[in-house]
């Protein structure tokens, strides 16, 4: 993520930057404090080497646009678009206190099932929506995916999604003709062959995240990027590559988002998303009771504790219908008890 750091500006619009989040290929991100309201935000700020690309302008411009109009509380909220004195295109964004789910896979590689299933539910039900308003993600990776501090996932950058209401501009225009946009680790085999990304190519993505959690690795990445284009285009996933504790509902439920073709996978994020649900039931969905742990755990420098403080996270359980049959039959018995030692007692 972080590369190297750039000069702080004094002042980003009407923001104070206290200090540089990222620096990428496509430009930095700054934490910055608003003292009209007196909170923290996030401005994105482009590359300086960008601003005559055109293309570049209009994808940066396409992402605030996108995000303007999704409204999810999943999906990250945008505040403002606007040119910097110095010419640098600016988006200013809501602050999210807590993790990407790289930084919490690097110290977790296979968190406990609940948890893996609780962050894709979440991310299932953002995407469900941004497919609705004919919006496709296309660079879904655990770098995009960030859970805050009270256990809230988000998606970001939504820096090369595509929509199908293009505002201004043509779609054409935007597409780099034979380039491969995203990250081709978490890609479909349709992206990879140059074809147009569809939802089920996100949905592709949400499955190689989470045979990722599942594994502990992405088993798609390869020595280099051809030898991982040809795994994403020909590895075969079976049920046997997963641990026998995985139920198998779960295993197959992963393996149909991994269908090489679009059409075998989920017709919808959200009927992923309900799929899901009907597994979860009896397991906790909060994540709000670990996430200040965790986030604590990544900023402390003891790092080999942080193992088993990720991986095996005290679970307190949500109430559901067991509890409630077990909480009645209890009752019972110490009633039963009670009627029988009376007589004795009296
Ligand atoms: N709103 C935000 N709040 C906190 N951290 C963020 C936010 N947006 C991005 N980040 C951090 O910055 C990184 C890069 O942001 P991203 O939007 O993915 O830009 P890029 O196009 O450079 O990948 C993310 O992986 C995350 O660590
Ligand atoms: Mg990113």
């Amino acid at each position: 993520m972080a590369e190297k750091k750039s000069d702080k500006p004094a002042r980003i619009g009407g923001y104070k930057p206290t200090q540089e989040l990222s620096s990428g290929a496509m430009g930095n991100l700054w934490l910055c404090h608003d003292p009209s309201l007196d909170r923290m935000v996030v401005v994105k700020q482009m590359r300086e080497t960008l601003e005559e690309n055109s293309d570049a302008i209009k994808r940066f411009m396409r992402e605030g646009n996108i995000l303007a109009h999704l409204n999810h509380p999943a999906i990250i909220q945008p505040y403002a678009l606007w040119k910097e004195k110095d010419g640098k295109l600016s988006l200013s964004m809501e602050f999210v206190h807590g993790i990407t789910l790289r930084q919490l896979l690097d110290m977790c590689k296979q968190p406990p099932l609940w948890v893996v299933m609780a962050i894709l539910y979440d991310v299932l039900g953002a995407l469900g929506h941004a497919h609705r308003a004919g919006v496709v993600h296309r660079d879904l990776k655990p770098a995009n995916i960030m859970i805050d501090v009270d256990g809230r996932v988000r998606l970001l950058d939504f820096g090369i999604a595509h929509t199908d209401n293009p505002l201004n501009d043509s779609e054409e225009s935007l597409t780099i003709t034979g380039a491969i946009l995203g990250t081709v680790t978490y890609m479909s085999p349709e992206q990879t062959l140059g074809e147009d990304a569809s939802p089920a190519s996100d949905l592709f993505a949400v499955g190689v995240i989470a045979s990722e959690m599942l594994l502990g690795e992405n088993i798609f990445r390869g020595e280099n990027f051809a030898d991982t284009v040809k795994r994403v285009q020909k590895l075969r996933v079976t049920e046997k590559a997963f641990d026998k504790n995985i139920p198998a509902g779960l295993r197959k439920f992963v393996l149909k988002l991994l269908a090489k073709k679009p059409k075998n996978r989920p017709l919808t994020a959200f009927d992923a998303a309900n799929e899901l649900s009907e597994m979860m039931k009896d397991l906790p969905r909060d994540l709000n009771p670990y996430m200040g742990m965790w986030t604590a755990a990544l900023k402390s420098e003891e790092n080999s504790q942080k193992d088993d403080q990720f991986c095996n996270p005290p679970v307190y359980k949500t109430s559901n219908k067991s509890t409630f049959i077990l909480g009645l039959l209890t009752g019972a018995a110490i009633a039963a008890a009670a009627a029988f030692l009376i007589p004795f007692v009296l």
